[in-house]
């Protein structure tokens, strides 16, 4: 092995568990992709890109599989999800053709026109929110806003009745320790008895929507029919907890990350106060910027290349969503944070049949937020005795909590 390869970040390295890649991931990643673009991290049985080319190339390859029980025993697509006898994949985790005939289905009923109609009650729940603030001089961000404002839009935009939402919110707050490898017994039996509870809930509901429909989501997944086709209760169940898990972290950490962003570009901040309708572009930039989600996950069906580089049938292939954001051949400067950058392009919601589905209610959710913040609190600056801090999750890339002050 030569001296540079021995000085490649891999293994755990290349996660939130290590220190330095949690505060500063482009460290290693720009290494990874001026010295390495295509790397074999042996450690978890995986091949990791860094350059933008690479991972849209893979993200939009449809031959691949997003199904971790494809991948062989101890390569990170298992790890990842902690994948045994009993995993049950979800839409993000299903191949073609159940892939493609439930999010058709889904499609049908969580869309564009689906999100719009919820803005006025996203913009309510942000209100709500910021009048439950009782001390502006310092408060938790996160607790306070980012971290309760998605769970609650997709709890009323599903159904769920006002006095179950505090319920709901612990419920899929501890089915998060899914993404937890090394979880205690105790978050174990968190995650297990989660599961019971949301599976019970949402399985009340669909009956009581089959008898009488609601203007929301389960009754519109009750309908949703494609080619003479409807969602059976159990997909119906999957398809909610697919809701959660894949939006709820994101864009709590999408609205976290924003706010950080943008009090520590204090000039970007003075032009988005002076012009308000820039929130759509800086919530681009802030996807760009310090993309929630840092890598997708694929599964070679077949032995094959990429980048030069042989791939075995069954390795996961782990196409770096964050490291692309900020290559300098996709992207002009990347390091400079621009809310008023031309191309808005990125790939923070990944690509493919399994592009991201709640893109549109993400963007919403995080504009509103983040317009309805700084109207509130135009002053709004970070606490400097209590620096910001990364939490440690596998793939997520989000803060612990963010401390500031609006006096
Ligand atoms: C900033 C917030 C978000 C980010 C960065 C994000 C990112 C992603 C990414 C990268 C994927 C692709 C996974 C893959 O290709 O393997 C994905 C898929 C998905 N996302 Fe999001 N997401 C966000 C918010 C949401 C929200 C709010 C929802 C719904 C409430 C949601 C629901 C989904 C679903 C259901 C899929 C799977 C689609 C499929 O497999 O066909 N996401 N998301």
């Amino acid at each position: 092995m030569s001296k540079d390869e021995t000085a490649m970040p891999t293994g755990m390295a290349l996660t939130h568990f290590d220190p330095v890649f949690r505060e500063r991931p482009n460290e290693y990643l720009d290494l990874l992709r001026s010295r390495e673009p295509v790397h074999q991290d042996r450690m978890f049985d995986r091949l990791v890109l860094t350059r933008a080319a690479d991972v849209d190339a893979i993200m939009n390859d449809r031959s691949l599989s997003s199904d971790p029980r494809n991948s062989r025993p101890g390569s990170f697509s298992r790890v990842q999800l902690g994948v045994d006898e009993t995993f049950r994949p979800l839409i993000l985790h299903m191949d073609d053709p159940d892939h493609k005939r439930l999010r058709a289905l889904v499609v049908k009923a969580f869309n564009h026109v689906a999100v719009d109609a919820m803005r006025p009650r996203i913009a309510e729940v942000a209100r709500g929110l910021l009048d439950d603030i009782d001390d502006p001089s310092c408060f938790d961000i996160m607790d306070a806003y980012a971290r309760p404002l998605p769970t609650i839009a997709i709890a009323l935009m599903l159904g769920v009745e006002t006095a179950r939402c505090h319920d709901f919110k612990q419920w899929s707050d501890g089915k998060m320790q899914m993404f937890n490898p090394r979880r205690t017994p105790e978050q174990e039996a968190t995650l297990a008895s989660c599961d019971v509870a949301l599976a019970g809930y949402f399985t009340e509901m669909i009956q009581k929507r089959r008898r009488e429909r609601q203007a929301d989501l389960i009754s519109s997944l009750i309908d949703a029919e494609e080619d003479g086709e409807q969602l059976d209760e159990a997909e119906i169940i999957g398809v909610c907890i697919a809701l959660l898990i894949a939006g709820n972290v994101t864009t709590t950490d999408l609205i976290g990350n924003a706010v950080l962003a943008l009090l520590q570009h204090p000039s970007e901040l003075s032009k988005l106060l002076a012009e308000p309708n820039l929130v759509r572009s800086t919530v681009e930039e802030v996807l760009r910027y310090d993309s929630p989600v840092m890598q997708g996950t694929r599964i070679a069906t077949k032995a094959m290349r990429v980048g030069g580089c042989p791939v075995a049938a069954g390795q996961t292939i782990n196409a770096m969503l964050y490291a692309a954001n900020h290559d300098p051949e996709a992207h002009p400067d990347p390091k400079r944070f621009d809310i008023e950058r031309p191309d808005k392009r990125h790939n923070s919601f990944g690509g493919g049949a399994h592009f991201c589905l709640g893109a549109p209610l993400a963007r919403a959710e995080a504009q509103i937020a983040l317009s309805m913040l700084f109207e509130r609190f135009p002053k709004l600056r970070l606490r400097t005795d209590r620096p910001s801090e990364r939490r440690t999750m596998l793939n997520f890339n989000g803060l612990k909590a963010l401390w500031v002050r609006a006096d």
